[in-house]
């Protein structure tokens, strides 16, 4: 099956069409800069031109930087508080026509494309997905079975907000050197370690990219490797939600 995965990003709004299957895009991906502010109108309508650009009329998956339940909207650390409390999922489907959405946190869905096709393939225990960008995002796994929203990138170290210390774009701004910045993730993620003892961390966002330049400093006992799916697990992890969704829906008919 098809699908439209696309992905909210504090910077770019992504989607392309995938082939749920196999994880790979079926078109070159579209991206289009997030408005600013990112309210819900703003941002459903550029998600809505990215329905366009596809001329798309299927299934759509959306990752969105804030935790979700039942399509609804529930925090927003770096995208507008308008949302707070706004159904995402009725949003999106009058401004793009489509009534199959799926709706889910960004670093869930980052997860699910790295547990279905990248580096946390056939792991099994507890995989958490750390992903670093302009906030910090976390995907857990319990055995391949998520559970949502864990927002783990809010817990405090020193009184402070992680994300707002140990996040991708706090090394940008504050032209933290890898050595610094690497420092701090080994913190964070030690906290995590301690916490919840997971079987093996999956580092995403895009400086995964540049893995090289901080895995090697990290010193946490967990085994830590990058994402595989760098840029494109957002939009993938999109796709593949709705079909689990559809796929629940329909367990539950028949259960019923
Ligand atoms: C949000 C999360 C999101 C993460 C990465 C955090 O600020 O609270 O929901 O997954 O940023 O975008």
């Amino acid at each position: 099956m098809n699908v439209l995965g696309i992905d909210i990003g504090g910077s770019g709004i992504k989607g392309a069409p995938v082939d749920t299957k196999t994880g790979e895009l079926c078109a070159e991906r579209h991206r289009i800069e997030t408005p600013q502010p990112a309210t819900p109108r703003a941002v459903v309508d550029t998600v809505a031109k990215i329905v366009e650009h596809f001329e798309w009329k299927g299934a759509i998956g959306v990752g969105i930087p804030a935790a979700v339940q039942e399509g609804v909207v529930r925090t927003a650390a770096n995208i507008d508080k308008g949302w707070i409390g706004t159904d995402a999922i009725e949003a999106l489907s009058k401004a793009t026509g489509i009534d199959k959405i799926a709706v889910l946190n960004d670093a869930d869905a980052a997860g699910y494309a790295e547990m279905h096709f990248g580096a946390g393939r056939k792991k099994s225990g507890v995989v958490i997905i750390v992903t670093l960008g302009t906030g910090i995002g976390t995907g857990f796994f319990v055995n391949g079975h998520l559970v949502p929203n864990t927002e783990l990138g809010h817990i405090e170290i020193d009184g402070m907000d992680a994300e707002t210390w140990a996040a991708d774009s706090v090394r940008k701004r504050k032209q933290l050197s890898w050595k610094k910045w690497a420092k701090r993730v080994d913190t964070y993620l030690n906290y995590l370690q301690r916490y919840f003892w997971p079987d093996l961390f999956v580092i995403g966002g895009g400086v995964s990219k540049k893995s090289d330049k901080f895995l090697p400093r990290l010193t946490v006992p967990t085994p830590v490797v990058a994402a595989e799916l760098l840029n494109e697990a957002g939009i993938v992890g999109a796709a593949l939600a709705y079909t689990h969704q559809a796929a629940r829906s329909k367990q539950t008919l028949s259960l019923g």
